[in-house]
């Protein structure tokens, strides 16, 4: 279904590479505003997640359709956003890089990605919606009025994501981790169905030489600039 044209309440659209900071930049962005957070990467991993304890392939379109639609999912709210799959708590399951490319395998077919779209645009509550993700400008929420495109080198990228990881008790290794991600983009940026791509009217924000406190106040300069309503 078509998203609605005008639609009165706020979206900010983030897109990007996995490891530019959309996770930490969405989250601190939507509480400064009091707006709802949309972790759209997290349903595509809870898709992988269930369809791995569900012995369902990869390349099942029907199945993993299926499961997509009948997740049972919750977001707790706070600090850390707590991610519950059928009422046990799978936050940190769903971060690990081995779940990050199972769900970009998922996430290359369509039938999984439609069963999704509803249910993302069920989070556009008001007073407003950060979303985060590849599609979120270009698919989901095509008619927001701010979408960014936030970037950073690959090298950035990594040690980035090392250092995130190694802080929760992940053990990897950075040089698995860069050539995990580089196949990753890969995947997200040549797949067929809602490829990674730069909206035309996205604003580029390459966060590579930039703090976290930095990107945040940019992001909300923007929205302020856009959104002058609803950032009061
Ligand atoms: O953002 P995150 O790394 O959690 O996303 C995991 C994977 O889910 C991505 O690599 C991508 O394949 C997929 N994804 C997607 N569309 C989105 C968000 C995530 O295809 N909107």
């Amino acid at each position: 279904m078509a998203e609605a044209a005008a639609h009165p309440i706020p979206v900010i659209a983030i897109d990007g590479p996995g490891a530019a900071g959309k996770g930490t930049i969405c989250n601190r962005v939507a509480s400064a505003l009091g707006w709802t957070l949309l972790d759209s990467g997290a349903l595509y991993r809870l898709v992988g997640l269930a369809a791995l304890r569900k012995g369902v392939e990869p390349e099942d379109a029907t199945a993993l359709a299926e499961l997509a639609r009948g997740l049972d999912i919750e977001f707790l709210a706070g600090d850390e956003v707590v991610v519950l799959l059928d009422g046990q708590d799978v936050s940190r399951e769903i971060r690990t890089e081995h779940a990050g490319l199972v769900a970009s395998k998922v996430a290359a077919q369509s039938a999984v990605r439609s069963a999704l779209i509803e249910r993302q645009r069920e989070f556009r509550r008001p007073p407003g919606l950060v979303a985060d993700g590849r599609d979120m400008g270009s698919v989901v929420f095509p008619s927001s009025a701010l979408k960014i495109f936030l970037t950073a080198n690959v090298t950035e990228r990594a040690q980035r994501r090392y250092k995130q990881l190694k802080d929760k008790g992940i053990d990897v290794s950075l040089s698995a981790l860069s050539k995990d991600m580089v196949d990753r983009d890969r995947q997200d940026t040549d797949r067929s169905v809602a490829p990674l791509i730069t909206c035309a009217d996205a604003r580029i924000l390459d966060t590579t030489s930039m703090s976290i406190e930095e990107v945040v106040c940019k992001v909300l300069e923007w929205a302020k600039e856009v959104y002058p309503q609803g950032c009061a």
